[in-house]
């Protein structure tokens, strides 16, 4: 069987791994051929496609980022996507699709799927947004950086006296914030599932510094809110596709703390540096797993399923059921954030 591959939306470490299971899993368990699409949806548009042989995978388990390259592009966005789509998997003969990718591929994937093409998809992304799975590729290595840049700033932080702001990734949804927040024992966490009150912020650090301590961390999500109708306010940039470019919330954050306490602050934002390098043994591992599964799930002769991490085990998931829905941080997880700081 001829099986397509691609990597859509922003990249995270961990996608190699799943490239290279599922070229292992399909070449050598069941003698299919893998055609990689680059960059994406893009590519399957362009009908730019890498052959994926085992020479192309060696070596890749500890590279971050993609071999087949990733986009920003969404067929079900642009006029007559879709229909290109459908005429390059036929004109390439694909019999069945794997589609590696957050929200936003996964969409196009449902509905590619919809209409009648045989489709796995793998969840993949930083933000651990997608519906339906406990944990997406990415983030487990994402966390990990945000909580080793939280532990370095607080050094620096404390050597200061200052309130340090950082500001971490996530889109719509406080993941990354609240358990790098945790690990890395922030004082506040700032996300978007829980408005904030700008006055209870510059309270609570002005108490603290007068209280016991002369110097905080504060991690804000790049999606956080302010409450509604409140004072304070910022606006954050936006790519082609509504995808938050961070730094706003961050700087107007910080900009309030100074202004409104007088203490030094200082803003770091973290923005790509979460995303790039080395995947973590879990992502390695979860990558791997999600690539043996889909390939399994093809040779099952399932379609319009997605590879989701349940507990302790890999299952498949109705993809018309996830696409669309976000899963944001539950409430006992933003409390325990709150108890402890
Ligand atoms: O979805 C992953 C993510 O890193 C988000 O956390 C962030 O908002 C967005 O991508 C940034 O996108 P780009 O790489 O296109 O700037």
């Amino acid at each position: 069987m001829q099986i397509g591959l691609l990597t859509g939306g922003g990249d995270c470490p961990g996608l190699n791994a799943a490239i290279r299971a599922v070229v292992k899993r399909g070449l050598g368990e069941y003698g299919h051929s893998i055609m990689g699409f680059r960059n994406g949806w893009k590519g399957v548009v362009d009908g730019d496609i890498l052959p994926l042989t085992r020479d192309k995978i060696r070596n890749t388990l500890p590279l971050g980022g993609t071999l087949l390259g990733t986009a920003r592009y969404h067929p079900t966005k642009e006029n007559g996507g879709i229909d290109a789509v459908l005429q390059v998997l036929e004109q390439e003969r694909i019999e069945a699709l794997i589609c590696i990718g957050g929200d936003g591929t996964l969409h196009a994937a449902s509905e590619v799927a919809a209409a009648g093409v045989k489709i796995v998809a793998i969840p993949k992304t930083i933000d651990n947004d997608v519906w339906g799975t406990d944990q997406s590729i990415g983030y487990h290595t994402a966390v990990n950086i945000a909580t080793e840049a939280i532990d370095r700033i607080h050094t620096t932080a404390e050597s200061h006296n200052r309130v340090m702001v950082i500001e971490v990734m996530g889109r719509t949804a406080g993941w990354i914030a609240v358990n790098a927040g945790i690990a890395g024992g922030a004082e506040i966490v700032l996300a978007p599932e829980e408005p904030f009150d700008m006055d209870k912020v510059v309270r609570f650090l002005t108490h603290r510094h007068r209280s016991h301590a002369s110097f905080s961390i504060v991690v804000v999500a790049e999606g956080a809110q302010a409450v509604p109708g409140s004072s304070f306010e910022y606006t954050s940039a936006t790519g082609k596709y509504g995808e938050i470019i961070g730094g706003a919330v961050g700087a107007a954050v910080s900009q309030e703390i100074a202004q409104r306490t007088g203490f030094d602050t200082r803003l770091t934002v973290l923005g790509h540096v979460q995303r790039g390098g080395s995947p973590t043994p879990t992502d390695r591992i979860l990558g791997s797993r999600f690539g043996v599964a889909a390939v399994d799930a093809i040779n099952a002769d399932k379609s319009d399923v997605m590879t989701a991490l349940i507990g302790e085990h890999v299952e498949l998931v109705s993809l018309q059921e996830i696409a669309g829905k976000v899963k944001t941080v539950p409430a006992e997880l933003l409390q325990v954030a709150r108890a402890l700081a």
